[in-house]
């Protein structure tokens, strides 16, 4: 189910109606009606009305209540069809009267009031609705999701769950996003579709391009911004750059660098993944941060997300490492998420290989990278 949106959406009216997905309801018609039928004390009678009220959300040509009735007064609201359709549908399920009237009285609560916290759009009255937003420390995401502009092209980019998730619960729609390892786009990609604005810096001019074309694939319903800047992340003046736009800081900072020299990316020294040590490597990794740390906004979120590298014999633990390099900044660790990872169809293929190398080295094979989240606080 899409929870993206909120079962109630009072900005969305002004845009276009996905009719599939939403439904424009009269909002004190509808009020009214759940609450007469809230009075109804025989569970069945109940459960008959709410059915009538589910067949007009079905098919609105039958609707001769006017509870979707858009042109009387009343104030129209565009909701979710889906949450609003599981919300009847667990007032039907339900095994009382008095449960029913719980659900019902829950969703008259959801109609009526939105409950938001500073940092995200998601209604704490329908918590229960959200069920596709994690909260657990491991992820194990199967299917990369492929829809849009996504694809998966890039050799060396990161699943468009990710920031879908954190964007989905760490910020508002209209914020701003920074990527500085832009990659080809993932991260504005899902600005798009979530109606956030966003920044991306791509250090290689080619890759820049890439991304430009793939966002340019996305449909931009919320209107928002998205900017794709070819330059290098750990020299750019962030702040000016943003003053340039006329944007004051940033809501949320999302960083996938190079898993140090897994993947090269590129010959260009300014690359992270040609640092010749560890601690090359490191110090380049950490004047990013620094260089991003004054234009986010405090008590806002950074996910750093990054796997491990093995290397004559050494497991090289280079997501502990960077995690160290922002924690030595005024950031506080809020998760260590550990995430498995997809296996590339090459791995597949050397699968029985990878396996014999394993028992024979003494080690195990990688199947998880992390995802560190922090919080800008001073400590
Ligand atoms: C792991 S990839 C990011 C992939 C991205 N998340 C995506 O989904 O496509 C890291 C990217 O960082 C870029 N990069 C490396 N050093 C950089 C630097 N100093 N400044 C900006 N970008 C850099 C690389 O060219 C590469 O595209």
């Amino acid at each position: 189910m899409d929870a993206n949106t909120n079962l109630l959406d009072f900005v969305g009216l002004d845009q276009k109606t996905d009719w599939k997905k939403e439904t424009i309801i009269n909002q004190s018609m509808f009020l009214i009606v759940l609450s007469q039928i809230e009075n109804c004390n025989e569970n069945f009678k109940l459960k008959l009305e709410i059915r009538k009220v589910m067949e007009i959300v079905q098919n609105p040509r039958n609707d001769d209540i006017g509870i979707l009735n858009i042109s009387s007064n009343g104030g129209t609201i565009k909701v979710n069809k889906q949450i609003l359709l599981k919300n009847l549908n667990q007032i039907i399920d339900a095994q009382t009267v008095e449960r029913a009237k719980y659900y019902l009285n829950r969703l008259k609560k959801g109609l009526t009031e939105i409950k938001t916290t500073k940092i995200n759009d998601l209604n704490l009255n329908l918590w229960k609705e959200y069920d596709d937003i994690l909260t657990d420390s491991l992820w194990i995401l199967d299917k990369r999701d492929k829809s849009g502009a996504h694809s998966a092209g890039y050799w060396g980019n990161f699943i468009p769950q990710i920031p879908n998730q954190f964007l989905r619960r760490y910020t508002k729609q209209g914020e701003y996003i920074l990527d500085p390892f832009l990659g080809s786009g993932t991260t504005l990609i899902e600005c798009k579709r979530l109606g956030r604005n966003g920044i991306g810096v791509e250090l290689l001019p080619e890759v820049a391009e890439l991304a430009n074309k793939n966002i340019a694939n996305e449909k931009n319903e919320f209107n928002v911004k998205t900017e794709v800047i070819n330059r290098d992340s750990t020299e750019i003046n962030f702040k000016k750059e943003l003053e340039n736009r006329g944007i004051k800081s940033i809501q949320f900072l999302i960083m996938h660098p190079p898993y140090w020299d897994i993947i090269k990316f590129s010959k260009n020294k300014q690359d992270l993944s040609n640092a010749n040590t560890i601690k090359d490597f490191l110090d380049l990794f950490g004047k990013v941060v620094d260089n991003t740390y004054d234009i986010l906004d405090k008590d806002r979120y950074f996910a750093l997300v990054i796997g491990d590298k093995y290397s004559q014999g050494e497991w090289i633990p280079l997501g502990f490492y960077t995690m160290n390099e922002v924690l030595k900044r005024r950031y506080s660790l809020k998760s260590i998420i550990i995430k498995n990872f997809e296996e590339t169809k090459g791995k597949m293929n050397q699968k029985e290989l990878w396996r014999y190398r394993a028992l024979v080295g003494g080690f195990y094979i990688f199947k998880h990278e992390y995802i560190f989240l922090f919080k800008k606080a001073k400590k």
